[in-house]
């Protein structure tokens, strides 16, 4: 009897920390005598499942160490599911009958999937026709409810933190503001966590709409009290009390937030006509290599993977709570977001630094 066949598929956007995963599902694999496939590029590898190649111990060596995917994601296609009008999510039945029948194919018994929020529903939506799905959570984002922690979160917080870090020096040297906008989507886990390690005076986020009166006040006191540099992490979901979020559209016609760097750059230029620059951080806090915390938590989150499916327990997500590595439903993981909540202990340490949030 030929050994069982575990596939393994990476949606959505990608982070650092995925190839961590693909190897801990190998070698735990390996241990269990199973074999694993790899679809590319997300869900699109389930309508042409004869892309799907196999994984081993040889071919995924050192991988732990590398950014990316070595499958490849997207991001949009096919699967990505859409709200309809009564607020349910559903996937086309010819699209169900794709991914039965890549499981056939390849003779794969269950699928490991890594994803976002919105690949993960599409994971619920496999898992509730039927398929036996796992999901791994992942997005430098940290909004997943039912997960602490996400791998590819450290990397990024490490990206924002040295780039405040090197942009603190310019903005020594000229005496200016300088303003790093960075990812996160709704959430500000990213700029809050990436703030206090990059020593930021000022944190926007998602979840505290600024007073841009009390911004301007900070910043003439920070200015009489002779403060030679000002850095501000601003979240890219960050907005005024009396503004909405800033979104632009980019070159494929998509809607994507970003611009409130700009705004805060100009409401500071206008308002005490103070030199400052503002550097949107991009796809840097996705790319490049993980650190040692998501190499680890990437592969203990492969490993757990595997152990779910060795014991049958479909239908489940990987999480990490209270310290250690454990699964919670896929349903009540997906479509519910983890903010920043007002009384964590985070935003209360952050204030007692001096760091001004917003809010006073
Ligand atoms: O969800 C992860 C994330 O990096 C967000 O922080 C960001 O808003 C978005 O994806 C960027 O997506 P894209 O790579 O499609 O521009």
């Amino acid at each position: 009897m030929p050994p069982p066949r575990l596939g393994i598929l990476t949606a959505g956007g990608d982070c650092a920390g995925l190839n961590a995963v693909i190897r801990g599902i190998v070698c735990a694999a390996a241990k269990s005598n199973m074999e694993v496939m790899g679809f590319p590029e997300g869900y699109e590898g389930l309508v042409n499942p004869s892309a799907a190649r196999v994984l081993t111990l040889a071919n995924t060596q050192g991988i732990e160490a590398q950014g990316g995917t070595i499958l490849g994601s997207t991001n949009k296609g096919r699967f990505q599911l859409r709200r309809s009008a009564d607020g349910t999510f559903t996937l086309p039945d010819s699209l169900l009958r794709a991914a039965r029948q890549a499981f056939d194919q390849n003779r794969v018994s269950a699928l490991v999937i890594l994803g976002g929020d919105g690949s993960l529903r599409t994971a619920l939506q496999l898992s509730r026709a039927g398929l036996r799905i796992i999901g791994v959570p992942k997005t430098i984002d940290n909004d997943i409810e039912s997960t602490d922690v996400t791998f590819g979160f450290d990397t990024a917080v490490a990206r924002v933190a040295d780039a405040a870090g090197n942009l603190r020096t310019t903005a020594d040297s000229h005496r200016r503001v300088l303003i790093i906008e960075v990812m996160g989507r709704h959430t500000g886990w990213l700029a809050l966590h990436g703030g206090i390690a990059g020593g930021a005076d000022i944190i926007l986020l998602p979840e505290i709409p600024f007073d841009s009166d009390l911004l301007v006040k900070f910043l003439k006191d920070a200015e009489r009290r002779g403060t030679r540099s000002l850095l501000a992490v601003v979240a890219e979901g960050a907005r005024a009390r009396s503004g909405r979020q800033i979104r632009h559209r980019t070159s494929s016609g998509d809607s994507r937030l970003g611009g409130i760097g700009n705004f805060v750059e100009s409401l500071i230029a206008t308002r005490i006509g103070r030199e400052t620059r503002c550097c949107s951080l991009g796809h840097l806090q996705r790319g490049g290599a993980p650190t040692a915390a998501d190499r680890i938590l990437g592969q203990q989150f492969g490993v757990h993977a595997v152990e779910l499916v060795r014991e049958g327990m479909f239908g489940r997500m990987v999480s990490f709570r209270f310290g250690a590595v454990t699964d919670v439903s896929l349903a009540d993981a997906v479509n519910r977001r983890r903010a920043v909540l007002p009384e964590s202990q985070i935003l209360r340490h952050a204030r007692s630094l001096g760091v001004f949030l917003g809010d006073g």
